[in-house]
């Protein structure tokens, strides 16, 4: 039997090069080794969103034509909407009895998370319990391997921790997931300074125009301290060569323009231009199997109806393991 893996996105926005990097290329290599979901994680994305829900909920469809244009097959890759399955919230509360608000306030990516979103010590509950939510996800399916990028360990490691409490207290139900951490690291922002992210405005869209790709790759920061296009440039963190080398399929054509930049011997402008076309010729195939999913409204409805209807199949076999496990099982005449 193919091992399960469950991995995910919050929709809070279309995904972009940073989420190709770090896991979406990943994810379509693993759909023919494995049995996978996805969980677009919107309940999840209300935690820090519960004030513009419209912005979750209009997020959902692009992070699934995301998903299904880079190359994910549905009938390989099962998308399932998290707020689609009610056991998961059922889940988070039996849980949250296994887990302390002291071991919660340790997760360092939650501390994080509420460094930067200026919670102060404002912190609302639904947020800082996201991980033992987080563990519902993982567990309801009883998932074998979890794909994330290294933020996510913490919650990996969280979730292991309620399956084995949960065991001990009441009988094995929960398998013992890992974490499949991707060999890639985070893809740097366009200006060079940080890593991709939409909060940070330096993002190349999956679904960006050419128009808007050539903008963007134009606007790119390189290596700051070449002045001139005569002076020896660094290529090695020089943003631009960073996506010269994950993008473009041509190494000749990298290897030689990298030569002619560590000698002054380039300017910037042909190395973006270069770029622009590689990145083109990449994303025009994603662009346009998008386009056939965005003329197909009801094909995508039906891709995630259809995913949401399976994953919450084995939400209700998990669930009814879960009661029986815990004695709960009196309601609908067994007293
Ligand atoms: N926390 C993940 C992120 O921010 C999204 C996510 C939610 C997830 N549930 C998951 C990832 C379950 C893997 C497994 O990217």
């Amino acid at each position: 039997m193919k091992k399960r893996i469950l991995t995910g996105d919050r929709p809070t926005g279309k995904l972009h090069l940073g989420h190709f990097a770090g896991s979406l290329k990943n994810r379509v290599e693993l759909q023919d080794k494995y049995e996978q979901f996805i969980i677009v994680a919107d309940v999840q994305a209300l935690t820090d969103n519960f004030k513009t829900p419209e912005k979750v909920s209009q997020s959902v469809c692009e992070v699934v034509m995301d998903n299904l244009a880079v190359g994910l097959d549905p009938e390989k890759s099962t998308i399932f909407i998290q707020s689609g399955i009610p056991q998961i919230a059922e889940l988070t509360v039996f849980f949250a009895n296994l887990v302390t608000v002291s071991r919660l306030s340790r997760n360092p990516t939650v501390k994080a998370e509420i460094g930067e979103k200026n919670f102060g010590t404002s912190v609302p509950l639904g947020f800082f319990m996201y991980p033992v939510s987080q563990a519902a996800d993982i567990l309801f399916l009883n998932a074998d391997l979890v794909p994330v990028g290294d933020d996510q360990l913490p919650h990996i490691e969280q979730t292991r921790e309620i399956a084995r409490s949960f065991n001990n207290i009441y009988g094995t139900v929960f398998n013992i997931p890992q974490a499949l951490v991707g060999e890639c690291p985070r893809l740097v922002g366009i200006y060079g300074n940080a890593k991709m992210s939409k909060s940070l405005g330096n993002c190349i869209y999956l679904s960006d125009s050419k128009e808007d790709l050539k903008k963007k790759v134009m606007k790119m920061f390189t290596d700051p301290n070449r002045i001139h296009s005569t002076d020896p440039g660094e290529t090695e963190s020089n943003p631009v060569f960073v996506y010269h080398r994950m993008f473009n399929p041509n190494k000749g054509e990298v290897t030689e323009l990298a030569e002619r930049y560590k000698k002054g011997a380039v300017g910037d402008i042909e190395v973006k231009e270069k770029l622009f076309f590689a990145l083109n010729d990449f994303l025009e195939p994603i662009r346009e199997k998008r386009r056939y999913y965005e003329e197909r409204p009801n094909l995508v409805k039906e891709i995630i109806n259809e995913g949401t209807k399976k994953a919450r199949k084995e939400a209700e076999i998990t669930m009814s393991r879960v009661k029986e496990a815990m004695g709960i099982n009196y309601y609908g005449g067994n007293c």
